[in-house]
């Protein structure tokens, strides 16, 4: 058996780092967003997010141009959020679960829908937990999507039933059951 592991909101608690930075975003263009409006972004990707971010504001018809830039706006916020991460923003029992599972011979992979994986992982210094890290720099398709698991399954050498994925947000949870793995949904 081998682990897959998403990275926000089941590793680290990033969630709210994104909703600042959305929520900023949102008040520039003139309206508020809440804590419920961003239950709909946990797991989906940055553009699919601006998205939903400008159904809720009313916003329609921007073009592709304009819609780049208000997520690259949002990103730098976040970057520099994520920037000043410590290790104690890890989510508890996380550090003792992948000690456990290294020292059982298990094979662990990241697979987030995230660009900033791999600057999380640094900061937060767990990067060498892991045998392969599949973030959203290296996919094409989003989840719920399967590609992400796949691909990590693929890296690790198995095959998909022979993994078990972590996650906690809807979208996941679907690309999990699309690659036809079994999954564990960690709540808070
Ligand atoms: C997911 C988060 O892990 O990554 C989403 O749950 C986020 O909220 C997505 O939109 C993409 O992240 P990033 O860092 O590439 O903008
Ligand atoms: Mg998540």
């Amino acid at each position: 058996m081998c682990c897959i592991f998403d990275l926000d909101g089941v590793l680290v608690d990033t969630a709210k780092y994104h909703y600042s930075a959305w929520k900023r975003l949102a008040k520039e263009l003139g309206f508020e967003f809440s804590e419920q409006h961003n239950e709909r972004l946990k797991g989906v990707s940055r553009m699919a997010s601006l998205d939903i971010l400008l159904e809720v504001g009313g916003i329609t018809g921007l073009p592709e141009e304009e819609k780049q830039t208000l997520a690259a706006k949002k990103n730098a916020w976040y970057v520099e959020y994520i920037s000043r991460m410590t290790p104690a923003e890890i989510l508890p029992g996380v550090v003792d679960f992948l000690q456990h599972l290294k020292a059982g011979g298990v094979k662990t992979a990241v697979g987030s829908a995230s660009r900033n994986a791999p600057l999380i992982l640094e900061r937060v210094g767990i990067a060498h937990f892991f045998d392969a890290v599949i973030d959203g720099n290296s996919i094409t398709k989003a989840k719920p999507d399967p590609e992400v698991f796949l691909r990590a399954a693929q890296a690790l050498g198995v095959p998909p039933d022979c993994c078990i994925v972590f996650e906690d947000a809807d979208a996941g949870v679907e690309a999990a059951r699309r690659a036809g793995m079994k999954c564990i949904r960690v709540n808070h």
